[in-house]
């Protein structure tokens, strides 16, 4: 006799943090002074960003700290980060801003609280700007459109980093000597920049793909197939993908450094010796192909795998000067960002 099946009870669903589809969210506007993706700046806005850099980096101070004295702007970081959390949070008490932190680890997301609920939360509370870091990639859109606040992308899962790129911009234009009023669409040209390493999973590639190119930039991706698919240089003009990183090495000026993003890797096998053998930047290979070259990398770096001291640490090496970059370029996108908010203090 056939047995009969109890009809499923379905569990009930827990209320998750991730980002959601709800159709009536897409329809609400972003607002204009947000800044999700390095596409979101012309090259015009570019070159304003990084002039504003330069003037709020050499203000007085306490003037400076009156620019957006008493405004709020809220960091609500989803995933850990040491470089860009910090520098947009001196960045925007610099400004004389007051900052609070929300962190995944510390607050109601763990309680399951949506995205969109914590960003409605933290605007309740008067944060006018919210500057997001998550591991999802589209998150900072959805935050975007919930609240009606500017919304500072700090990087979206393997989306994207678009300070980074700006911050990773100015490094470049100070070593080539360019000074921010000279960036134009060719600007860079005949600056080639080699970015090796897990580009799959960088967010921070694919911001810099999104930026270099417009300032007339050659960009070489390097990296074994399974973390660099041949199609990734179909992203835009002046992309290339070559497997050889001395090949890579001999035609560039920079090289930007990317670590493995071991937590994005979801199952995937890399022959880390094998890895090693062909794409680190060791002091051995820089001095045999590019002794000259400017190396870069976001952080944080996995010193003897992508990168070995003697390189991190060598006089080529502009990775703090990125670092110290990170501090003005956030500057100007907060201030950028609250420029035209209006203040509502009911
Ligand atoms: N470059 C970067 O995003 O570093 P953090 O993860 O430390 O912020």
């Amino acid at each position: 006799m056939a047995q009969t099946r109890k009809p499923s009870r379905s569990k009930p669903q827990k209320t998750s943090a991730i980002p959601f589809f709800e159709p009536a969210l897409f329809q609400r506007a972003i607002h204009p002074q947000s800044a999700i993706s390095a596409s979101d700046f012309s090259v015009a806005e570019i070159r304003r960003i990084l002039l504003s850099a330069d003037t709020l980096e050499k203000e007085e101070p306490l003037r400076r700290a009156k620019r957006l004295a008493k405004r709020r702007v809220a960091l609500l970081f989803y995933e850990s980060s040491t470089r860009t959390r910090t520098s947009f949070e001196l960045a925007a008490k610099a400004l004389g801003a007051d900052t609070t932190l929300v962190s995944s680890l510390s607050s109601s997301i763990e309680k399951g609280e949506s995205l969109k609920d914590t960003g409605i939360t933290l605007k309740a509370l008067g944060a006018e700007c919210i500057i997001l870091r998550s591991p999802y990639s589209g998150a900072p859109y959805l935050l975007a459109r919930a609240t009606g606040l500017p919304v500072l992308n700090a990087g979206d899962g393997m989306a994207e980093h678009p300070s980074q790129a700006l911050l990773d911009l100015r490094t470049m234009l100070r070593f080539r000597g360019i000074k921010a009023t000279a960036i134009s669409e060719k600007c860079l040209r005949g600056v080639t920049v080699t970015i090796c390493g897990d580009i799959l999973h960088s967010r921070v590639a694919r911001s810099n793909l999104l930026t270099l190119p417009r300032l007339g930039a050659q960009v070489i991706l390097c990296g074994p197939p399974e973390l660099l698919p041949e199609i990734a240089s179909s992203m835009g003009p002046g992309i290339q993908v070559e497997r050889d990183f001395d090949a890579a090495l001999r035609r560039s000026q920079i090289v930007m450094m990317l670590r493995i993003q071991a937590e994005r890797l979801a199952g995937m096998k890399i022959d880390l010796d094998d890895y090693r053998r062909r794409y680190q930047a060791n002091a051995d290979r820089m001095a045999a192909h590019a002794p000259e070259a400017l190396v870069m990398h976001p952080g944080p770096i996995i010193r003897g795998m992508e990168i070995t001291s003697e390189v991190a640490d060598g006089p080529n090496s502009a990775i703090a000067e990125q670092v110290h970059h990170g501090v003005p370029i956030r500057m100007a996108l907060v201030a950028r960002a609250l420029a035209g908010v209006k203040v509502d203090r009911r």
